[in-house]
């Protein structure tokens, strides 16, 4: 059954194809066509192009003059949590600052969940995801810091997705505070042999991330993230780094030397950073997590500043109970366009093509890709940024029907 999406006033395809035609800037990077259609069948795209141009399909659905854009990659979340950590939000909105040390109350909390009481809370988080337009996402692990938890809340992920993220070097957890060398040992030890139990395309885990952050206190210095990097690539997973995020640190360095797929908050950079970054174009993608500034009150990243030097830059979310338990992607493209120096055209792209990317996927829209769609109930892409705080895009697939309006 095939069927025919008419009346796309603007159709963001983010191949480069459709942008060689347009004047305007974003227009070009975003690949759009004007009244466009797409038909999809068996949940693949089978033809996109202008309306005028559309073959017959089975059924036909009229979106009214509404954009349609790739559906978000929120390539950063950590969605496997329980417990509530409302009371630190509110203490730093008046002045207290994050230093990761809240990480443990999330990880007793998670620990003393069932199996389905975390299922049942992930499938809560993702559902309220797609109902803001995000199709795709990565989950990482790192509030069980245990074997068994680790792997547990893995394995809860990998139902939802398979870009999950073993972030077992998350903080170091309460019960080793006082023997940081041993937790280091467990995470590259028992931990890593236990994601291949069954070989590696079997594994649990997709990436190995790591929490570098000497300024925390509770996170992992540079020498440390550097063993369970090169651990974790050694064993052939590709890698991911939460990386200077509460002050100048190596870990952006670090993932780029490493050759990280991601490397993610980038909120302190020094011009060598910059330059790192500049230089593994290609490899290393700066993942930029403006609800988290938002929500701890520190600087934005300047996202100008590195798309000028040539750095690829993309959005996520963070979704977590501690520094940003926001699952909105449309608010963080929201914040990149008013607080952090990006077109909405760049915000978008970050969000969809550049996020994708990270993880290895293409997110063009093109004949033969996955429909994972959105439609904003607006003419534009510029409506994501321009009507802030309006839930303005869904997935398709949970778009009502017939449609209001
Ligand atoms: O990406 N930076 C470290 N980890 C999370 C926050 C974790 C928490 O506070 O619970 C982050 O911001
Ligand atoms: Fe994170």
């Amino acid at each position: 059954m095939s069927l025919l999406l008419n009346g796309i006033g603007e159709l963001v395809t983010n191949d480069p194809v459709w942008g060689e035609r347009q004047g305007d800037p974003g227009d070009r990077l975003l690949g759009i066509i004007r009244d466009a259609a797409v038909v999809v069948s068996g949940g693949i795209i089978e033809w996109v192009g202008p309306a005028a141009d559309a073959p017959a399909a089975d059924e036909r659905r009229d979106l009214g003059g509404r954009a349609v854009i790739p559906g978000f990659v929120d390539s950063h979340t950590h969605l496997v949590f329980a417990g509530d950590r409302s009371a630190e939000f509110a203490a730093r909105m008046t002045g207290t600052p994050y230093d990761g040390g809240g990480i443990k109350v999330s990880v007793a909390a998670t620990r003393a969940a069932s199996d389905d009481e975390l299922r049942t809370l992930v499938a809560g988080r993702v559902a309220e995801m797609r109902a803001q337009g995000t199709t795709t996402v990565e989950i990482k692990s790192g509030y069980g810091l245990t074997l068994e938890d680790e792997l547990r809340a893995l394995r809860i992920a990998r139902e939802f997705t398979p870009h999950t993220t073993f972030l077992g070097a998350h903080v170091v957890p309460p019960e080793y505070a006082d023997r940081r060398a041993d937790y280091v040992d467990l995470v590259t030890g028992p931990m890593l042999d236990a994601l291949l139990t069954d070989g590696l395309e079997a594994s649990p885990a997709a990436y190995v991330d790591v929490f570098c952050e000497p300024h925390s206190g509770h996170a992992f210095t540079g020498e440390e993230a550097r063993v369970i990097l090169e651990a974790g690539r050694a064993r052939g997973f590709a890698l991911r780094v939460h990386g200077n995020q509460l002050g100048h640190g190596p870990g952006v360095q670090l993932a780029c030397e490493l050759g990280a797929a991601s490397v993610d908050h980038c909120t302190y950079l020094s011009d060598a950073d910059i330059d790192a970054l500049a230089a593994a174009r290609g490899a290393t993608v700066a993942t930029l997590l403006p609800g988290v500034e938002f929500s701890t009150r520190s600087p934005y990243p300047d996202a100008r500043r590195l798309i000028d030097a040539g750095v690829d830059v993309a959005l996520a979310s963070d979704c977590n109970p501690g520094t940003c338990y926001s699952s909105s992607i449309p608010f963080a493209i929201a914040l990149a366009v008013r607080e952090m120096g990006m077109t909405p055209a760049e915000a978008l792209h970050a969000a969809t093509a550049v996020s994708g990317r990270s993880l290895g996927l293409d997110r063009r829209v093109v004949a033969g890709a996955p429909a994972e769609l959105a439609v904003i109930d607006g003419p534009s892409h510029l409506h994501l940024s321009y009507r802030a705080g309006v839930p303005l895009v869904r997935a398709l697939d949970v778009l009502p029907s017939p449609m209001p309006g």
